[in-house]
């Protein structure tokens, strides 16, 4: 069984990064990232630190604006649009969720494509299915992808299971493991919360993607000997012998799923330092592409 190492991994994508921040700081560049979070979410508000944190140590442009929950509709696209129009910014992220009464499909729609590192506005989902390269693919599921890459496994010709159907990781995943080329080219299967029997599903796969955020809800039973499984859960469970109060799970059960398979990939130490990886990545192309060749 291959433990797939993720810091390792993003720590290599990192590298490449800084040295393009390098090659853009000597043509007068910097990236900038404007990263926004609305309300108080524990877990939004960690996230949301750790990417100000990470862009700043790579030497971007890194600004953070942090709106109460109580903020309107009317204020967050007012940010936005300055944000849209400020030239020392070429990435724009809004933490997702947003508090209830945020409109979030209107809010994404409101960033402007290009500079859109979530690759969450309708644009940039289309460029994605229709294969078109010069978009931007969410920063999770690309991350898993580069994952596969790294660890050799082939996906030409597999069977793709993608456990989990949203707009930031399910659909994405499931339409770059379909693209054509390397990391592409699997027979891919998406199942969600309101399949039948998904055991038997997951049974027939080769690789297992779960996006379902529940913790440890594939286990044994769901995984075929010899299968890859890349766990995208990051699910806080509580747990009092811990300074914390809680720790954090995968939505595969680890201990009594890594035994079974040929690789996966750890909660945490996995996806997640991946995640932020590639959003830096997303941002340093979005400066590329903005400043021209
Ligand atoms: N919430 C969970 N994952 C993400 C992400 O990749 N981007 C944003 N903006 N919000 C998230």
């Amino acid at each position: 069984m291959v433990r797939i190492d993720g810091k390792a991994v993003a720590e290599k994508v990192l590298a490449e990064t800084k040295a393009r921040v390098g090659e853009l700081a000597r043509r007068g560049v910097k990236p900038g990232l404007a990263v926004v979070l609305v309300g108080d979410d524990p877990a939004s508000r960690a996230y949301v630190r750790s990417k100000d944190r990470k862009a700043a140590e790579l030497g971007l442009h890194s600004v953070k604006h942090e709106l109460p929950a109580e903020a309107a509709q009317g204020e967050l696209l007012a940010l936005i649009a300055k944000l849209n129009a400020d030239p020392a910014i070429h990435g724009i992220l809004v933490q997702s969720p947003p508090p209830p009464h945020i409109n979030e499909a209107e809010v994404v729609l409101a960033i402007d494509p290009r500079k859109d590192v979530d690759g969450f506005h309708p644009v940039n989902v289309a460029k994605l299915a229709m294969e078109d390269e010069s978009g931007f693919v969410p920063c999770t599921p690309l991350g898993c992808i580069r994952l596969l890459l790294e660890a050799g496994i082939e996906t030409a010709g597999k069977r793709a299971v993608v456990v989990g159907r949203s707009m930031i990781v399910g659909k994405p995943m499931a339409l770059l493991l379909m693209r054509r080329g390397p990391g592409g080219d699997a027979t891919v299967t998406v199942a969600h919360s309101r399949t039948k029997d998904l055991a038997a599903v997951t049974q027939a796969a080769d690789i297992v993607v779960a996006a379902i955020g529940r913790p440890h809800f594939l286990g044994a039973e769901h995984i075929r000997e010899g299968a890859v499984v890349i766990d995208v859960g990051i699910n806080r469970v509580a747990d009092a012998s811990v300074p914390a109060g809680y720790r954090l799970v995968g939505d595969v059960d680890y201990d009594a799923v890594a035994p079974k398979c040929a690789a996966i990939t750890p909660v945490p130490g996995g996806v997640g330092p991946m995640t932020i990886a590639m959003l830096m990545s997303n941002c340093v192309l979005a400066a590329e592409r903005i400043s021209g060749p």
